[in-house]
Order: C-alpha cells, then structure tokens, then sequence
C-alpha cells in the first residue's frame, strides 16, 4: 500500500498541508515542536482511528479550530477522508461513500515505531502484550475480531465482579466462554511467536554477534503443540484456583489479557540480563520479523512510519536499521537532525523540511 497525496487541515498545529509524497522514502526534518510527530500521527489516525498522544480524538483538532480533515489519496486511486468534528462527530469516507474504521484499516494498512517501543522488552508484560496484539492484529482479521470479543466478555465479567450481590451462574457461563476465546487467542499467539522465532536470530545477527540467539517466547506452559483441550482445562483450573482472589480484588486477573511473554537472548530472560543495546535491538528485530512476515501472509507492505526512532539508537544501530529496512515499503521517516547515518540511505529518496506546522517541499 502507498500513498500518494496527503492534505491535512486543522490536524493539531499543521493548519494547512497538501503534499505530494514519495513512493518509497518520506524523511521529514524539523526542529523540535515542529509538528513532526502530529504529521505521523495524522496519518495513523486515518488508518488506525487511533491518537499518538493523549486519548480524546478531539484533541486532534487544532485549538483555535472547530474541526480537522485528513485526506489519503492512494496509488490505487482511493481517496479516504477523515473529518472530526468538535463535538466528537465523525466522518470517514471512502472514494465519498461513508466508510468503517476497519475498511480504512486494511485499506490503508500502517505500521508505526515510536521511541518509546525500544522499551518494550524491559516494560511491563502489557507492553509485550500490546505489541503482539497490534501485530497479530493486523497479520489475521480473525484474531483481531476475537480478541475484541474476549474484551467484551471480560468488561461484563468485571462489572460483574464488582457487583455486591453477584449472580454466580453469570459468572460461570461468562467464564466459559472467556475459556473458549481465551484458548483460541492463545493458540494464535503461540503460532506466531513460533513464526517469529523462525525469524529472529538471523535478522538479531544483522545488528550483533551472529551466534547470539534471540526468541521470543510465553513465559506460561504454551506452545502451538498444546491441544485445544489440554489448554481449556490448564485456564479452567486458574480460573477455579484464582475466583476468590478475583472476586476480592473485584476484577479478572487470570487468561490472555494477562499473559506474559519473554525475550531470551542464548536462552536468558533479556529483561533481566540484558544490555540496553540488546534490548533494543530484539524489538528492532522483531519489527523487522513481523514485516518480513506480512509481506509473505498479504503479498504486499504495511506503510512503515518512523517517529524519531534514531534518536534513540547508537550510530552503529541506527546505521545497521537504516540499510536493513526493506526496499518495498513506503516509508514516513522523522528525525530532528540531519544525522549521519542518513548517508548511509539508498535509493529514491523526498525529504519535507517542517517548521512552525508548514511543510516545504523539497
Ligand atoms: N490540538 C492542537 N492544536 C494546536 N497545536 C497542538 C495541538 N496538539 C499539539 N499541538 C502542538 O503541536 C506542536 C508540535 O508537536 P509535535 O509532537 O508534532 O512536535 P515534533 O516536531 O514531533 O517535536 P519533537 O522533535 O520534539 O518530537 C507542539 O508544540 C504542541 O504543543
Ligand atoms: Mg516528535
């Protein structure tokens, strides 16, 4: 997917912006308040419905301003508008007929790396979690939609234990099913993570010493060889053992939304023993892993955008990153200096400067 003409109005500071972009590589320079990471965040907000900052979509809008507009239009001649207004009214279309946040989903398919995501291996398991979610979620349609219906399941199951009468019929039958779901989302993971593993140590090997082995795995007894029964019996039995702490503690502390998972670099857990290079460079790594595997699963590339992420990385890393990314993709890059590693860049590339919210094109 690519492209071809972005127009934002009123999208946080960037009052008005139409460019033309570039097929393959975006770098946009701007000193910082600029409006480099709001011009990101425009573009996985169409896609995602998603903000980059603070939660509230409103808050997109520019201050002074009463609504925003994101308008893609894409090298497959689709045309897709996002506009918000501030009373939370919203419109997406596509080619001018109303459209789903899931249509803009996949038909504008974007996959972002902000610096924060460095620390996923050190963070907390949610990180971990949501990382694999986002990814999975956008590798299998069907995962994304039973991991929503497990989130639905396990809000009623929540209210629920917060109740001071609880009907444990309820409980049981919303249980049951969260088992179900749970199993499946489990499985899915499972599979994955043996994909990825597929994967990991060579792309791990193109930023450190080639014999170092890194894996990503479930810190629980999970692998994709479990059966679907043994699995629903193992979280049956958590459920039954965990129910009096959960009704305690007044919410569901056990299955897929707290599974942990861990990176081992030569088979040690990295969060523990890890250096800060090597905890950077696995999730780098298994970036790269998924992208390598939704080009295989869709035949095509996810638009790859690229908030800052250098700033992060030591020049040898960020060098080894830059010539490693795929040919294929398009790609929205951003960067506060022009560093040197740049040089090491190949092939087309457009460079936007931005100041003050304007985009000049170069
Ligand atoms: N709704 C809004 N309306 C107007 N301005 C906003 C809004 N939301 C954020 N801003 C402003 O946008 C400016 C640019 O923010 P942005 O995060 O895009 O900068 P940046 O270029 O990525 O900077 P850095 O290099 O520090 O990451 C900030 O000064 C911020 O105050
Ligand atoms: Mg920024």
């Amino acid at each position: 997917m690519k492209l071809e003409k972005i127009k934002l109005t009123n999208f946080r500071n960037l009052d008005e912006i139409e460019i033309k972009t570039n097929p393959r590589l975006n770098l946009i320079f701007g000193p910082n308040g600029s409006g480099k990471t709001n011009f990101c965040e425009a573009i996985y907000f169409a896609s995602t419905g998603n903000n980059l900052k603070g939660r509230r979509q409103r808050e997109l809008i520019n201050w002074d301003s009463e609504y925003t507009l994101v308008k893609l239009a894409t090298a497959n001649d689709d045309v897709v508008v996002v506009y918000l207004e501030t009373g939370d009214r919203k419109e997406l279309k596509v080619n001018s007929k109303n459209a789903r946040q899931s249509d803009l989903r996949s038909l504008i398919p974007t996959h972002i790396f902000v610096p924060g995501d460095l620390y996923i291996p050190k963070g907390p398991p949610q990180q971990r979690r949501d990382m694999l979610n986002r990814q999975l979620g956008l590798l299998s349609a069907d995962y994304g939609k039973r991991l929503s219906e497990y989130q639905s399941e396990l809000k009623k199951k929540n209210t629920l234990l917060k109740k001071d009468k609880m009907n444990e019929e309820f409980l049981s039958v919303l249980n049951e099913r969260l088992v179900d779901l749970g199993v499946e989302i489990s499985l899915k993971r499972a599979n994955y993570l043996q994909r990825l593993n597929e994967r990991l140590p060579e792309i791990y090997g193109l930023f450190g010493p080639p014999e170092e082995k890194l894996s990503l795995h479930y810190a629980e007894d999970i692998s994709p060889e479990s059966s679907k029964e043994e699995l629903k019996a193992l979280l049956m039995n958590q459920l039954e053992e965990n129910r009096d702490r959960e009704m305690k503690q007044e919410t569901s502390v056990v299955g897929p939304h707290r599974d942990k998972f861990e990176y081992r670099l030569n088979g040690k857990n990295l969060r523990k023993f890890g250096s800060q290079g090597e905890l950077r460079t696995a999730v780098i790594s298994t970036y790269l892993a998924y992208l390598n595997l939704y080009e295989e699963n869709f035949e095509e590339w996810p638009i790859l955008i690229l908030d800052d992420i250098l700033s992060e990385l030591d020049r040898g890393r960020g060098e080894s990153f830059l010539e490693n990314l795929p040919e294929a993709p398009q790609i929205f890059m951003t960067t506060a200096t022009r560093d040197s590693a740049f040089k090491k860049l190949s092939g087309e590339f457009s460079v936007l400067r931005i100041n003050g919210g304007k985009i000049l094109q170069k």
